[in-house]
């Protein structure tokens, strides 16, 4: 079994007491030359979500029965590529939607009362009297519009909910537990001159690629906060550059980013109207052990030639 980069350790004890592990410990992703070495004689493959899991590796892994990682988010992966080899992938969702749905909603709550800001005056020692800090916006009755409505989604408009917001979401269909959801099914284009705060959960797909341009930035309220979690590459960076820097938008507030990681002199870094963090949606220790657990038991099942409990492409999971 090969491991693509460092997992949390408990997970690594467990595959290490079952298989013979090989496992790349440098921070750089291997090249894929050097994984295709690697890939030569493995069953098992645990992928980290910066390699590409396309036809040109999967050749290089002729004995190849099983491959997992520890995201729910697979945009990393050809599915159709593993399926034509019958090899069922395996994903981390479930585990992760509490505490990612709380990043997100700390990102925008963190936006939206300027939290950051007022700790870098603070440190700064620009906390005198008078002092006159940019003031932040409320939440209350104020409408947030969630873009993919998944199990995170859903997780975040509870949140939203609580802080007395109103929550209108877009998905591709509406979602049939609509009432319990207590949010309102409404068009891309609605929801994007309707909402004072936009969330994005999509995953990243073909069709949602830049899905967030130009176009639709200038929908939006000049007032609006925009709430990144997805994936960087939903939205179009020089789009969002130019929204921020022209008043189109209000605030940018983002975990993921395009791209990433981002270089240190990127130009959205040194505007006043954005909050980057690092990727950090489900990074909390209690999460990332049941992520790495998860994709853990999907490669052991995999390799005893059982079904995966949490297969993206079923047509092919053992059963
Ligand atoms: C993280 O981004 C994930 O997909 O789990
Ligand atoms: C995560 O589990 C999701 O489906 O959003």
């Amino acid at each position: 079994m090969i491991i693509t980069g460092r997992i949390m350790p408990p997970a690594l004890a467990a595959l290490q007491e079952q298989c013979e592990v090989q496992q790349w410990n440098q921070a750089v992703a291997p090249q894929v030359s050097q994984l295709a070495e690697w890939l030569k004689d493995a069953e098992g493959l645990f992928v980290s979500t910066n390699i590409a899991v396309n036809e040109e590796l999967l050749a290089a892994a002729p004995k190849l029965r099983v491959i997992a990682q520890s995201a729910v988010g697979y945009d990393n992966i050809d599915i159709q590529a593993c399926t034509n080899r019958k090899i069922p992938f395996g994903n981390t969702p479930g585990v992760l939607v509490e505490t990612t749905a709380d990043l997100a909603f700390g990102l925008l709550l963190t936006a939206a009362r300027r939290i950051h800001e007022g700790w870098d005056w603070v440190r700064a020692g620009k906390w005198q009297p008078g002092f006159q800090l940019p003031l932040g916006v409320d939440l209350f009755g104020k409408t947030l519009g969630v873009v993919g409505m998944g199990a995170i989604g859903a997780a975040v408009a509870r949140r939203a909910q609580a802080s007395g917001m109103k929550v209108i979401y877009n998905n591709r269909r509406p979602r049939p537990d609509q009432a319990a959801l207590n949010a309102e099914y409404c068009s891309f284009e609605n929801l994007l001159t309707e909402s004072d705060f936009i969330v994005v959960l999509t995953p990243l797909t073909p069709e949602s690629r830049g899905m967030f341009g130009a176009k639709e930035f200038a929908r939006m309220k000049t007032t609006a906060y925009f709430i990144n979690a997805a994936r960087g590459a939903v939205v179009d960076t020089q789009a969002l550059y130019t929204a921020l820097i022209e008043g189109q938008i209000a605030y940018a507030a983002l975990d993921v980013t395009d791209p990433e990681p981002l270089p240190a002199d990127h130009p959205l870094i040194k505007l006043p109207n954005i909050l980057i963090a690092p990727h950090i949606g489900s990074a909390t220790t209690e999460t990332r052990n049941r992520m790495a657990l998860l994709a853990a038991e999907n490669l052991l099942l995999g390799l005893a030639g059982k079904p995966l409990i949490t297969c993206v492409n079923p047509e092919v999971n053992y059963r």
